[in-house]
């Protein structure tokens, strides 16, 4: 049986709101959201427009490729979501 992760997500905004949903470790936090009705901007799919960035505060997640995110922007928890794996439970600032 594959890995899940609890992912939770808070989005800021002028109604803010938390929400959690599993993602699989060979699925991306996008495609797992998506999967589970969880909105999430996004556009290229591909870890080029950035518009599926956000921050998390605990957790681990990999990449298949590279972000293009500055090692100072990953130390500071910043992801994309579309090409980002979890591999534990996460917190996410969307
Ligand atoms: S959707 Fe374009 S970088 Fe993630």
């Amino acid at each position: 049986m594959e890995n899940e992760h609890r992912i939770r997500l808070t989005k800021s905004g002028t109604v803010p709101s938390v929400c959690e949903f599993l993602a699989r470790e060979s699925e991306t936090i996008l495609q797992a959201a998506l999967r589970q009705g969880v909105k999430w901007p996004h556009r290229c799919r591909a870890g080029a427009c950035l518009s599926c960035a956000a921050r998390a505060f605990e957790g681990e997640w990999a990449y298949q490729v590279e972000p293009m995110l500055s090692q100072h922007e990953q130390s500071q928890g910043w992801l994309l979501a579309c090409i980002a794996q979890a591999r534990s439970d996460l917190h996410i600032l969307l």
